[in-house]
């Protein structure tokens, strides 16, 4: 079979996927010359919505209410929009094999399609306990966040057991934002992890007590410092109960997990250079084949501000080197380089009626400030990571669109502090004198 040539193929459409197609747009596309294969079978959508709003008990969001690129205030690109701007979109079609000598991949139904430039932007997959062999893990009701598909099989079995209660595992930001999904939806949650304290990966303990504390006066119980070895079920293979490392039981008919995700490198695993779990690309998010890029969370990057290279696995990174990569494949066409990506990590998180924003680097000390007010109506609470004299970080919980603005400037910007106590006292006030 005669393959079919396209100047562009895009393998992936999530996140990274639908913004690469908006700049492919900005920057000229002829009708024909893309080509997006997506797994699932929506088009490109803003996938952190399926944590929060998408379980709302009243008013919950819905596709196609949550299109890319509406996350960054551009336009909802639906199904019709490819279909406008001549873009194919080949939805429920995954890669399965990719040739880079020949410059072709083929899908599960056996198309194959020859490419000018391809972007790899296949994104994650869920860790599984079934992975680590847990028993009992296949049992029904226990539960996986990444698509709409799995979201819309939760909002089922919540919409099901109303008033019940659910075991979630993992205290990182699937488990803190579900969690509270579920509490709003009336189940009361019993929340396990092995970690000291919630988000591990960001928080220290002084600053995970404030979200702890308000966890639980929302009802919330929390376990930490052990997780489930097994899972026993009923005749029907329905999960009734979770066995705890410390050999405590927990009753439960419907459990949740994230307890992390990985990177999907296949089919491309073994023909692409690999660096710290992910593909290895410059800063034009170039991999080490020609004219093969990979962007979002599948890419390893070097981090410009700290010198060294990294994979990021939150959204506005996806968005922000799709934008790069094809920036800089249209630059290439015209014998032009573009800037190096200089990317300041920036993530965050919404749950009940908490929304927090994080900054830069968080390395060295951690100063605190706000934290006795927090919660109480006016006040604020925020954080400064501060190493070598400089501030590294920036952390602040309720902040507004500026303040928000105010602690990105002083990630990016690393001012010098001389004491810690100067920071305590001043605040988000140290923030607006940047
Ligand atoms: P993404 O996962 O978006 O898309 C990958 C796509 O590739 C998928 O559609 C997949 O089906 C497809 N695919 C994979 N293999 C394929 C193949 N072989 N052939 C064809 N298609 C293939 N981040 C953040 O900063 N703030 C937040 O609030 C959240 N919230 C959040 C909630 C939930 C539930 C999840 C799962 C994740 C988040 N994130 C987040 C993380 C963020 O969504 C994530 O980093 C980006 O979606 C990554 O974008 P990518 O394009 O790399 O992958
Ligand atoms: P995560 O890495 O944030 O958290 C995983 C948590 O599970 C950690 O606290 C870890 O210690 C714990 N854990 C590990 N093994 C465990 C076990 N056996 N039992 C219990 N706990 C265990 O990953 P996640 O929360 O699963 O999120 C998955 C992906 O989705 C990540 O890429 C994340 O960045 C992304 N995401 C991001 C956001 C956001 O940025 N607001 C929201 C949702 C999801």
């Amino acid at each position: 079979m005669a393959a079919i040539l396209r100047k562009y193929v895009v393998v992936g459409g999530g996140v990274g996927g639908g913004y690469a197609a908006r700049e492919f747009v900005k920057l000229g596309l002829q009708p024909g010359e893309l080509t997006i294969f997506s797994g699932e079978q929506a088009a490109p959508y803003e996938r952190p919505a399926l944590s929060k709003a998408y379980m709302f008990p009243d008013s919950p969001a819905r596709l196609p209410g949550f299109h890319v690129c509406v996350g960054s205030g551009g336009e909802k690109q639906l199904p019709e929009w490819y279909a406008e701007k001549g873009i194919e979109l080949k939805l429920d079609t995954k890669i399965v094999k990719a040739d880079v000598e020949n410059k072709t991949v083929t899908t599960d139904k056996g198309d194959v399609y020859q490419y000018g430039t391809l972007l790899v932007a296949t994104g994650s997959t869920f860790l599984n306990l079934e992975d680590f062999k847990t028993p009992g893990a296949d049992a029904k009701g226990i539960f996986y966040l990444r698509d709409v598909r799995d979201a819309d099989k939760l909002v089922e079995a919540i919409k099901s057991r109303k008033g019940d209660e659910a075991l979630v595992v993992g205290g990182g930001y699937i488990g803190l934002e579900l969690a509270a999904c579920l509490t709003v939806n009336n189940i009361k949650v019993t929340m396990v992890f092995p970690d000291p304290c919630f988000m591990p990966r960001l928080f220290t303990p002084e600053l995970a007590s404030f979200y702890e504390g308000y966890y639980e006066g929302k009802g919330v119980n929390i376990i930490k410092g052990t997780s489930v070895t097994a899972f026993e079920k009923d005749a029907d293979g329905y999960v009734t109960k979770a066995i705890l490392k410390d050999g405590r039981s927990l009753d439960s008919s419907l459990v949740v997990v994230g307890i992390g995700a990985k990177p999907l490198l296949t089919p491309f695993k073994g023909l692409l250079e690999e660096d710290k779990g992910g593909f290895k690309v410059d800063s034009t998010f170039k991999t080490s084949v020609p004219d093969v890029y990979a962007i979002g969370d599948v890419a390893t990057f070097p981090m410009k501000m700290y010198g060294e290279s990294r994979r990021v696995e939150h959204v506005d990174h996806a968005r922000k080197s799709a934008m790069q990569a094809v920036q800089a494949i249209k630059a290439a066409e015209k014998g032009e380089v573009v800037d190096d990506y200089d990317y300041l990590p920036f993530f965050y998180s919404r749950s009940f009626d908490l929304s927090w924003q994080f900054y830069g680097d968080n390395v060295g000390e951690t100063v605190i400030w706000g934290r006795e007010g927090a919660g109480a109506p006016g006040s604020k609470f925020g954080a400064y990571w501060v190493k070598d004299n400089k501030v590294m970080g920036a952390f602040l919980e309720g902040g507004s669109p500026d303040e928000n603005k105010l602690i990105a400037k002083v990630a990016r910007e690393q001012p010098t502090v001389d004491t810690k106590e100067d920071l305590v006292s001043a605040g988000l006030g140290f923030a607006s004198k940047i």
